[in-house]
């Protein structure tokens, strides 16, 4: 089922990335560690075919869904037929295409068609390409309750189905992914691959990602990083005034997100310092009382693991989103979990975000289960396990936080927190007034 040309196990080795994470298995209490597991094998099939693949959706502006899937063949066309009843094509809407290569590797026709304007909370049925079977997506609601599910670093192994499997057992409106999607390293057929793995749940609900390191896949003076990624992901950041795939934001009922590039420049000379600087200036507060962050290297991190990687970027942009009162950061990168107090400047503080890092969805790298110890006054909770959470926004003060450990297979909510929003506290007005005098008056 994958639609490249080549056979692109004949990619010489020597151009993979292989990182391995021998992880340690220790238990704490009576739990014991699991091992990662084995890269999920996929049958070939190179068969020339209009038959779409890797279906996925992802909001696409106001009221919008990008549709997008992979043909190998070229000359199939970018339409989605869509409608409110199974088999009534009420709809239709035209896309483009792209395309790439990457040394022997040529990618299908990567079709993206935004639809709409689209009724909230409403579920449509579709197909793609003016075939294939009929697939089935819900809108998000227009006001909260929303619930979005969060899962980083999912790869596709055996704990990456059983992380999925779970997160299709809930109820959730959207999927949050701080970076790390398909562990191709360098291999692109293994983005083929995932593409289909992840199909059965990105295509019923809006996928909304950034990158993580395995998505740079550059080569130095031959290929810029991202390609792949920017090519099959698009995300919608010509619709929220970013020039960079990298780096965009999105409103979905009471929530202003905001999507960052842990691997592009951030300095506050570039690009993405200033889009993010407009960008959260333009929030409004009362439209969206709750704003998140997500990116792909913790700020705030207590595992062995990828300590300090996050440090510039936090000097650099924690005051920005302090200033404007990001109530909580989802990042991923180290293979475990871990949720903080408020926090800002390396301590607790009560206008600060909560820290949640939750790079647990399953990839064949395994675990990360060396802490430092002792553990900083900030860290609440962290625990090397395979997961995904869940964050229900109830209203526009209180927010659900679950984290659901993949125990035996069975999802076992193990660390639950109500979260209070900032616009509840005194923290919002007050920052607010200093941020205008510190980064949004000229
Ligand atoms: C928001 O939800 C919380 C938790 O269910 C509840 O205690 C609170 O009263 C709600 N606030 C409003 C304004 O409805």
């Amino acid at each position: 089922m994958m639609p490249n040309k080549l056979n692109s196990n004949k990619i010489p080795l020597l151009l993979t990335v292989v990182i391995t994470v021998i992880t340690a298995v220790t238990a704490t209490g009576d739990y014991v560690r699991p091992p990662p597991r084995k890269t999920l094998h996929f049958p070939w099939d190179s068969k020339l075919s209009s038959q779409p693949q890797q279906v996925h959706i992802s909001l696409a502006g106001d009221k919008h869904i990008r549709v997008t899937w992979t043909t190998s063949d070229s000359s199939s066309p970018s339409l989605v037929e869509y409608g409110t009843s199974p088999g009534e094509y009420t709809y239709r809407g035209h896309g483009d295409t792209t395309s790439y290569s990457y040394l022997l590797y040529n990618s299908g026709t990567i079709h993206h068609t935004v639809i709409g304007p689209l009724d909230h909370n409403t579920v449509y049925y579709y197909r793609c390409g003016g075939q294939g079977p009929e697939l089935s997506f819900k809108t998000p609601p227009s006001e909260l309750p929303v619930t979005f599910a969060v899962a980083g670093d999912l790869g596709q192994t055996g704990w990456t189905k059983s992380t999925l499997d779970h997160i299709d057992l809930c109820e959730y409106d959207l999927h949050l992914l701080p970076g790390d999607l398909s562990y191709a390293d360098y291999i692109q057929s293994r983005w083929d691959t995932w593409g289909n793995l992840v199909q059965p749940l990105a295509s019923a609900r809006p996928w909304m990602v950034t990158q993580g390191n395995h998505e740079k896949e550059n080569i130095p003076f031959f290929k810029d990083g991202f390609e792949s990624f920017n090519a099959r992901w698009k995300m919608p950041y010509e619709e929220s005034g970013s020039t960079s795939n990298l780096y965009y934001s999105f409103e979905v009922a009471g929530a202003h997100v905001v999507m960052l590039g842990s691997y592009t420049d951030y300095d506050e000379n570039s690009d993405q310092y200033n889009w993010l600087k407009a960008d959260l200036s333009s929030v409004d507060r009362e439209k969206t009382p709750w704003l998140l962050a997500l990116f792909h290297v913790p700020w705030y991190n207590s595992n062995n693991a990828h300590q300090g990687e996050g440090d510039k970027m936090m000097e650099a942009m924690e005051p920005l989103l302090y200033a404007a009162g990001v109530d909580i950061v989802f990042a991923g990168h180290v293979h475990a979990y871990e949720r903080t107090k408020r926090v800002y400047n390396g301590k607790s503080d009560p206008c600060g975000a909560v820290h949640v890092t939750i790079g647990d969805g399953g990839n064949k790298e395994g675990l990360q289960s060396k802490y430092k110890d002792p553990s900083p006054e900030w860290s609440v909770f962290r625990e090397a396990s395979f997961g995904h959470g869940e964050l229900k926004l109830v209203n526009s003060t209180h927010a659900f936080w679950s984290w659901h450990r993949n125990d035996d297979d069975e999802p076992v909510r193990s660390d639950e927190v109500w979260i209070t929003s900032l616009t509840s506290s005194q923290c919002v007005a007050k920052e607010r007034e200093e941020a205008r005098e510190t980064f949004w008056l000229p």
